[in-house]
């Protein structure tokens, strides 16, 4: 998908004649609401005429598609109606939804929309195009890697915003490079446990890392890990025959002396709970529990294309939880970075157990602020369902900063606590702490777990157990949370 804009208003005569398919809003009154003059008879025709053969709801918004013949070339209309030219956020975002929708299933790869006379309350017209922009790209991805008969790739196709003289176009690219690492994200969570291994996550690294300007990609073996002291880590790979692997991708766009933001991920690239085994039901699900990981990935490629002016580490734990003969034991202790000990009461609370040793290494970075992301508790879902990733944070400003992009981009977060009685749950007889905090407030008391690594440095957890992949029939990975962390670090430019 390209994305352009222009001063010009849609014409089908005359020489800057536009042609493929042309979105308007059409007001209650059923006229084209533009602020592009002059208007083209042809159109304002074409567009009674569809009106008057199809029947639009009377709602807050309805769209209406139809293909005209006895023009030059082939033009489909799709005529967007809405109360008014001012639009709530919610109702933006419902119809971009759509919208985008109806242009990806279209076979017309020339796409000009009317955007000039649009409001959105709340909300720039620019944060509001780079929304429609991302969910465009969006609804074109596919994945098909496993398909031996696999569909026609689309046409890339070319999408026009007439809007006068409005400055959209940095927004336009922030949308398509927040797309693209969406489609990232996306395809490393659909790719299966047996392709998607930490030695899979390894080399898509490398490569980003050759592919990008500015981002150096290094993989810490697990040699390495043993001498610094990873026990914890380490402990959630023993039962694998898959080497794990600390990936670091380091990004610089700012000077040596500004501090870095570190983004980490959980890289579980599959759970299979370990001796403490999970039940069989939808268990092929938990190959999306490298999906923080893949959320890194996805920022990362994101960042480096728009070359923003800012450091930013991503590293990713990577790692398969498995049984095995030497796996880890329910009651074994191990020893973290830290220093501190931890009884893992339970080998399937295996994310907080290679994320804390992550959380102690990106110490060694300085960092401004840590951010991990993680499908960690079951808990989580049933707290929050599929509509929010939870947020805990030991930061105001950082977590203030994360709601409102997550406001921004609708990709939301709700704020839980982080009050030391949960933490109290954390209790070992013979450890410093257990690795599990009892049945009650089960995403609680692994995000206090996460806290007892983090130190001073403000540090904010995403548990997006509910919100990274979708279940039954629209099975597949979502690509959240990288709009939202996009749109924080942008909004840390300004
Ligand atoms: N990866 C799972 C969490 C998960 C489960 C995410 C289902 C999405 C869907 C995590 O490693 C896990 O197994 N957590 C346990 C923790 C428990 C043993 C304290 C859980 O949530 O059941
Ligand atoms: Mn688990
Ligand atoms: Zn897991």
């Amino acid at each position: 998908m390209n994305f352009s804009h222009s001063g010009d208003s849609l014409h089908l005569k005359g020489d800057k004649a536009t042609f493929g398919t042309l979105v308007f809003f059409i007001n209650k009154e059923d006229e084209i609401v533009s602020a592009l003059t002059p208007k083209d008879r042809t159109l304002t025709k074409a567009v009674n005429s569809v009106l008057e053969n199809q029947h639009l709801g009377k709602g807050n918004f309805s769209l209406a598609k139809s293909s005209l013949v006895g023009t030059a070339e082939p033009v489909s209309l799709i005529l967007i109606r809405c109360k008014s030219a001012s639009l709530t956020r919610d109702e933006f975002r419902t119809m971009a939804n759509s919208v985008s929708k109806s242009l990806a299933a279209s076979s017309q790869t020339n796409i000009h929309m009317d955007v000039s006379a649009i409001e959105v309350q709340d909300q720039s017209i620019e944060d509001a195009l780079q929304y429609f922009t991302v969910q465009t790209v969006k609804a074109g991805y596919r994945f098909q890697e496993f398909k031996s008969k696999k569909k026609a790739a689309a046409k890339a196709k070319k999408l026009s915003f007439h809007i006068g003289e409005a400055k959209i176009a940095p927004a336009l690219k922030q949308g398509k490079a927040i797309g693209e690492g969406i489609s990232l994200t996306r395809d490393l969570g659909n790719r299966p446990g047996n392709h998607c291994t930490p030695t899979h996550l390894a080399e898509e690294a490398i490569e980003l890392g050759e592919k990008s300007k500015n981002l150096s990609t290094t993989i810490h073996e697990e040699a390495e890990m043993q001498e610094l002291g990873m026990g914890s880590f380490l402990s959630v790979t023993a039962g694998s025959d898959q080497p794990a692997k600390l990936i670091e991708m380091n990004y610089q766009g700012a000077g040596d002396d500004s501090a870095p933001f570190v983004l980490i991920g959980k890289g579980i690239t599959f759970d299979t709970g370990g001796i403490s085994m999970k039940p069989p039901g939808s268990m092929d699900e938990m190959k999306f529990d490298m999906c923080g990981a893949a959320t890194v990935f996805g920022v990362m490629k994101a960042v480096a294309k728009l070359q923003l002016p800012i450091n930013l580490v991503g590293l990713v734990a990577a790692a398969e939880n498995m049984p095995g003969g030497d796996a880890t034991k329910p009651g074994d202790i191990v020893t973290s970075m830290s220093g501190k000990t931890i009884e893992v009461l339970n080998t399937d609370a295996e994310g907080r157990l290679v994320l804390c040793d992550t959380l102690s290494f990106a110490q060694r970075f300085n960092p401004s602020l840590m951010i991990d992301v993680a499908t960690l508790t079951g808990a989580c879902i049933v707290a929050l369902g599929s509509h929010a990733s939870a947020l805990y944070s030991n930061d105001e400003e950082l977590a203030s900063g994360l709601l409102q992009a997550g406001q921004t981009t609708g990709d939301r977060l709700w704020r839980m606590p982080l009050w030391k009685e949960y933490t109290k749950q954390l209790d070992s007889n013979f450890a410093d702490l257990a690795n599990i905090g009892g049945p009650k407030a089960g995403s609680v008391t692994a995000a206090c777990f996460l806290q007892e690594f983090v130190g001073k440095t403000p540090w904010a957890h995403l548990d997006i157990a509910g919100t990274a992949w979708l279940q039954g029939a629209r099975k597949g990975a979502t690509g959240r949370p990288v709009e939202m962390i996009m749109q924080f670090l942008l909004d840390q430019l300004d």
